[in-house]
């Protein structure tokens, strides 16, 4: 199969292979998707099954207008549409699912991963927001990348996974945010829970909604029991190279940098320019760029730069300070990492 990037004037075209029920990847502000129209079991099944996904970790689905969340759930009572109405009116199009209770109809257990829950979102991109609006349904995007794998923040990304294996990609930029969406369990309106940190924090939920109780469950979702885990994604292992990862401070990295046996050869370092310009050993390195915003965009990359580089077995990766705006870069290097060194 020849895997077609379609242009933005090629919108009804990829809508039409999305309708077939063929897989198509997308942009978003966050990553890129592996889209598949979410009323097709078999086309949402294949999903599943060209990323190596377990199938009991289910699908984010993506739709076009905010109203959407209404009609494509069951919001049932007035707290919930109050607080469901200001979350979407505040961050919608954005880096926010929600989960909500499921409507009977409509979508199938292959979505849902049998859930009395679904995952919503309407992503932040003009392109991918146009195909939803043509092809007439929502459709489902876990990250599209081999399950396990960094993220893709690039068309390039989403061929080194998919070429040849899927039908399309919606050829674009890079996605500016660089890690996936903030996931806001909002099926109890006593207790809502993050699930999942991404760009949109705690205090800003907190802000938009202050009366409302917001905890951050990711903490407990780790430690809770695999069986029963609230968001079934977060028991897998994610975002890991071939290499070994560590997650160290600039601190302790500038250190090993000045010592003299500190890095050994076969390392990588992946940090921001700050930090590599101090680096004159002759080691491969990626660059994270000037601040904590291009680092977050930029971590996937970087974590992806040394994918076929068999020379190069440890990636030492610049561990951003522990500060609100960072919980999601932390968060997402520290599960690719098995090792974390901070002073
Ligand atoms: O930014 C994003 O969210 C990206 C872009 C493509 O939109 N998508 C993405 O999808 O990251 P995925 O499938 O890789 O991650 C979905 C996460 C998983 O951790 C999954 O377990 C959780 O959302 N999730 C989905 N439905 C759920 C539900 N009903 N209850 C709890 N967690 C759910
Ligand atoms: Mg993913």
């Amino acid at each position: 199969m020849i895997t077609k990037r379609f242009t933005f004037g090629q919108t009804a075209q990829a809508a039409e292979y999305l309708k077939q029920g063929q897989l198509v990847a997308f942009p978003t502000e966050t990553v890129f998707g592996l889209g598949a129209i979410a009323n097709n079991e078999r086309a949402v099944a294949s999903v599943y099954q060209a990323k190596g996904r377990p199938s009991d970790n289910p699908l984010i689905v993506h739709v076009c207008h905010k109203k959407d969340l209404f009609r494509y759930s069951n919001i049932a009572n007035e707290a919930q549409a109050a607080i469901a109405k200001k979350l979407t009116d505040q961050f919608w199009p954005g880096p926010l699912t929600l989960i909500v209770p499921t409507k009977a109809g409509i979508f199938g257990p292959t979505v849902t991963g049998g859930l009395n829950t679904v995952g919503i979102r309407m992503p932040d991109h003009d392109f991918t927001l146009a195909v939803i609006r043509e092809t007439g349904f929502p459709i489902v995007g876990p990250s599209a990348n081999l399950s396990g794998k960094p993220s893709p923040t690039t068309v390039d990304h989403v061929l080194h996974d998919f070429d040849g294996k899927i039908a399309g990609v919606l050829d674009s930029q890079p996605t500016h945010i660089g890690v996936e969406s903030t996931v806001l369990d909002i099926s109890n309106p006593e207790e809502l829970a993050i699930l999942r940190p991404g760009a949109i924090t705690l205090k800003d939920l907190r802000n938009a909604l202050p009366n409302q109780r917001i905890i951050d469950a990711t903490q407990q979702i780790a430690e809770d029991s695999k069986e029963h885990p609230k968001a079934p994604g977060m028991k897998y292992r994610h975002y890991s190279p071939h290499q070994e990862v560590i997650a160290i401070s600039p601190a302790k990295l500038l250190e090993l940098i000045d010592s003299k046996q500190g890095l050994c050869p076969e390392s990588a370092v992946i940090a921001s320019d700050d930090i590599l310009s101090h680096l004159d050993a002759d080691l491969p390195t990626f660059s994270l760029g000037a601040n904590e915003a291009t680092a977050t965009q930029l971590l996937f990359a970087g974590l992806r730069a040394f994918d076929d580089n068999d020379q190069i077995k440890r990636l030492y990766v610049e561990l951003l300070a522990d500060t609100e705006v960072n919980t999601a870069y932390r968060n997402r290097l520290l599960k690719a990492a098995s090792k974390k060194i901070e002073s």
